[in-house]
C-alpha cells in the first residue's frame, strides 16, 4: 500500500533517479507520515509537504539556505532525492529540545510518528511552516470536537479566538494529562478573571477567579479543581456548556431529568421525598422542605434559588442574595445556620425556621 502511495507522491523523474536501497528506506519514512486519518481526508492536496512556489508566510532557514542535502542526499535542487533519515529522526537531529520533549508525561502521536503531519519540512502559507491554519490543522484529524463545534448551540469562544486549539492545548507534548498548557482549573481560571466576558446568550459572566478568591467555602468538585466535572471544555449544548441538564430559570416546574447535572453526585430520593428523617437536613422534623420548595406547583424553585453552585461565604453554599428582576436589585436572603436547622428571614417569605434535629 505504502509503496504504492509513495509513487503517486512523486514526480516520475524523481522516482526514477532513486536507486532501489534509498528507495526502500523512504518508503518507510513515508509509511511513518500517513497516520490516519490521511492527507486527502484532512482536505491537503496531494504535493503539500514540497516547496511551496509563489510568496509564503514563513520558511524553513536550511530549505532558504539552499542546502537540499541537509536533509536530502543530494544537494541539487532539480533532484534532492530521497531523505537521508526517517522524517522525524531528521527533524530531531537539529531541534535538540525535541527527545525530551516527547518524553513528557503526555505525547502527541502524530508528533511521534512525523512531524510533517503538521509541518511542510521547507515553507507554507501558515506560520511556523504549518500545512493549514491552526483549528482546521487540529480538526481535519479530530473530526468528532469539528462536529461538536459546528454543532454547538452554546459554543465556547476560547476554541475560535485568539490561538483556538492552542489556547488550551500543546501541539507536540505535555506534562499535563490531554496536552493541557496548564491544570484545567488554573487554565479555566486563567481566562475567567476579567468582569467584562459576555456569555453565548448576550448576558454578562461572574468573574469567576475573584468569586473564588472571595468566597472560602468551595464546592466539593472545586475543592478537587475539577471544572470540567460539570462543564464541557469544547462547548456544547446545555445551558452554560454544562455536562447534563440543569434548568436555566429561576422558576422551573419539578422534574428529576431536568437537575440531571446535580443528581449525577446527590441522591435525587432527597428531594422527591416529602417526608424524611435522614435524606437531607433541609427539612422541619420530617417534611422535607428541599420538596416543599422544590416541587411548589406553578412555583418550583431550582437550586439556584438558594444555593451558590462554584462557591459560597455561608456553609452548605447558601447563597447571600438572589438577583430579582432585570434591573440588578439583590433579594436577600437572610439565611441564618444553627445546630438543629436554620432560618431565613424578609425574605421571600416572613422569618421561618426548621429543625432537623433537637436541641442537645
Ligand atoms: C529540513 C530538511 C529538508 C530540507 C533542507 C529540504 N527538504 Fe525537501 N523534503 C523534506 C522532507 C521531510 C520531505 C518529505 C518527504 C516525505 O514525503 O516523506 C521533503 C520532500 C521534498 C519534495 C517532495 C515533496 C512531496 O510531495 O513528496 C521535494 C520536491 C523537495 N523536498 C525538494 C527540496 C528541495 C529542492 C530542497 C532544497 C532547496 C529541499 N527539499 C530541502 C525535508 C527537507
Ligand atoms: C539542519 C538543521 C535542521 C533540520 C534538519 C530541521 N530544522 Fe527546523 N529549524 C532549523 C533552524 C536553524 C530553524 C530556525 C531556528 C530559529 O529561528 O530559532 C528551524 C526552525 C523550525 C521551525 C520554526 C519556524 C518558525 O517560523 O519559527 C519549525 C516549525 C521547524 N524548524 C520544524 C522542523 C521540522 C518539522 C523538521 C523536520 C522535517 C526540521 N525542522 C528539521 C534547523 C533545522
Ligand atoms: C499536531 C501537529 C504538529 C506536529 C505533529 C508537530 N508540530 Fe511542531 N508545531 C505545531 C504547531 C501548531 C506549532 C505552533 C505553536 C505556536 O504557535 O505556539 C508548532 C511549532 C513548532 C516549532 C516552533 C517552536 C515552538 O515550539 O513553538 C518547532 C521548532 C516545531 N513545531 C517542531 C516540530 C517537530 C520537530 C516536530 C516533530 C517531532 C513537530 N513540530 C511536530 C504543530 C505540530
Ligand atoms: C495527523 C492527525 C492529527 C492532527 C493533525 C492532530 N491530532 Fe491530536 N491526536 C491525534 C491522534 C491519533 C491522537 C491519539 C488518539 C486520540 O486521542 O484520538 C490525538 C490525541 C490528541 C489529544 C488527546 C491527548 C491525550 O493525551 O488524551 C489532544 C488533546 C489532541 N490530540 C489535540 C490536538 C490539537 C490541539 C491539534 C492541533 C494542534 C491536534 N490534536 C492535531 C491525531 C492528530
Ligand atoms: C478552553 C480550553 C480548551 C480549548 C480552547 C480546546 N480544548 Fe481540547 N480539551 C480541553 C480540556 C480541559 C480537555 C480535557 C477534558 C477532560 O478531561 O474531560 C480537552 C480534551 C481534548 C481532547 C481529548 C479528549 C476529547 O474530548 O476527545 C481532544 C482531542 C481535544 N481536546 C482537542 C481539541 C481541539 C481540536 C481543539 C480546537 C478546536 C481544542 N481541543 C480546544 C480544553 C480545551
Ligand atoms: C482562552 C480563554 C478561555 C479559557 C482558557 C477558558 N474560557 Fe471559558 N470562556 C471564554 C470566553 C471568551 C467566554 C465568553 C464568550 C463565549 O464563549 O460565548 C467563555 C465562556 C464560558 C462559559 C459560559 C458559556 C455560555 O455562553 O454560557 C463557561 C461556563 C466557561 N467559559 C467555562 C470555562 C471552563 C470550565 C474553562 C476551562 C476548561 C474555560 N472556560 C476556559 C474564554 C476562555
Ligand atoms: C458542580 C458543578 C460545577 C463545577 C465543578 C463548576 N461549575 Fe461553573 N457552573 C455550574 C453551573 C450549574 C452553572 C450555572 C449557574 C447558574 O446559572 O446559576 C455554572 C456557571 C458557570 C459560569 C457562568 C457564570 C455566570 O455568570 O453565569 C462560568 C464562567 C463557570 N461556570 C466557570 C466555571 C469554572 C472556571 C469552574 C472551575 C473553577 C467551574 N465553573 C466549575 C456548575 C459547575
Ligand atoms: C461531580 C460531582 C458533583 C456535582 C455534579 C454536584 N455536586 Fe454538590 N457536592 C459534591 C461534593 C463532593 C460535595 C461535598 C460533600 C461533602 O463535603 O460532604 C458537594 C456538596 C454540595 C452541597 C453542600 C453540602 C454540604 O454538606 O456542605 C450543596 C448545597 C451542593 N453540593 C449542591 C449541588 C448542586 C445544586 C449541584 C448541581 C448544580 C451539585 N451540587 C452538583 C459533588 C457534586
Ligand atoms: C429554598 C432553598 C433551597 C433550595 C431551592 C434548594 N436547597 Fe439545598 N439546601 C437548602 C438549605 C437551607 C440546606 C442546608 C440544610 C442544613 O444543613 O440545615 C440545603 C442543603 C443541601 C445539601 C446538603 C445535604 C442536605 O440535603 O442536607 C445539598 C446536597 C443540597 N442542598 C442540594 C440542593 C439541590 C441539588 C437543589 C436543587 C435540586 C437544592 N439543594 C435546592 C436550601 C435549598
Amino acid at each position: 500500500m505504502s509503496a504504492i502511495r509513495y509513487i503517486f507522491s512523486v514526480s516520475l523523474a524523481w522516482a526514477v533517479a532513486i536507486s532501489t536501497v534509498l528507495f526502500a528506506q523512504t518508503v518507510q519514512a513515508q509509511a511513518d507520515i500517513r497516520v490516519s486519518p490521511t492527507f486527502a481526508a484532512r482536505g491537503l492536496p496531494a504535493g503539500v509537504l514540497a516547496p511551496m512556489t509563489g510568496k509564503p508566510v514563513s520558511a524553513h532557514a536550511p530549505f532558504e539556505a539552499g542546502e537540499c542535502n541537509l536533509c536530502h542526499v543530494n544537494k541539487d535542487p532539480k533532484q534532492p532525492g530521497p531523505l537521508i533519515k526517517p522524517v522525524t529522526q531528521l527533524c530531531m537531529g537539529c531541534h535538540e529540545e525535541f527527545p525530551s520533549k516527547l518524553k513528557l508525561a503526555h505525547a502527541h502521536p502524530p508528533a511521534q510518528t512525523a512531524c510533517t503531519n503538521c509541518h511542510n519540512p521547507h515553507n507554507a502559507n501558515y506560520p511556523k511552516m504549518l500545512l493549514q491554519e491552526t483549528g482546521q490543522l487540529c480538526t481535519g484529524c479530530h473530526k468528532k470536537i469539528a462536529e461538536g463545534l459546528a454543532s454547538a448551540s452554546v459554543p465556547h469562544k476560547a476554541l475560535t479566538s485568539g490561538a483556538k486549539c492552542l489556547n488550551c492545548h500543546n501541539p507536540h507534548a505535555s506534562e499535563v494529562e490531554s496536552l493541557l498548557v496548564q491544570l484545567p482549573f488554573d487554565l479555566c481560571l486563567s481566562c475567567h478573571n476579567v468582569d467584562t466576558m459576555v456569555g453565548a446568550d448576550g448576558k454578562k459572566l461572574q468573574n469567576m477567579k475573584a468569586w473564588l478568591d472571595n468566597n472560602p467555602d468551595w464546592h466539593g468538585p472545586i475543592k478537587h479543581k475539577d471544572c470540567v466535572a460539570c462543564h464541557q471544555p469544547h462547548g456544547g449544548n446545555q445551558f452554560r456548556m454544562l455536562d447534563g441538564n440543569y434548568p436555566k430559570e429561576f422558576y422551573a416546574h419539578y422534574d428529576p431529568a431536568a437537575y440531571d447535572l446535580c443528581f449525577t453526585c446527590h441522591k435525587e430520593k432527597a428531594f422527591s421525598t416529602a417526608q424524611t428523617n435522614k435524606l437531607t437536613r433541609f427539612r422541619n422534623g420530617e417534611k422535607n422542605l428541599h420538596f416543599v420548595h422544590l416541587q411548589q406547583p406553578g412555583r418550583g424553585r431550582t437550586c439556584r434559588a438558594c444555593h451558590e453552585v462554584h462557591a459560597s461565604k455561608q456553609a452548605k453554599h447558601i447563597r447571600e442574595g438572589v438577583p430579582y428582576g432585570s434591573g440588578g436589585w439583590v433579594l436577600k436572603l437572610n439565611y441564618q445556620k444553627t445546630s438543629t436547622g436554620g432560618s431565613c428571614a424578609k425574605t421571600c417569605h416572613q422569618e421561618r425556621s426548621y429543625e432537623h434535629s433537637k436541641a442537645p
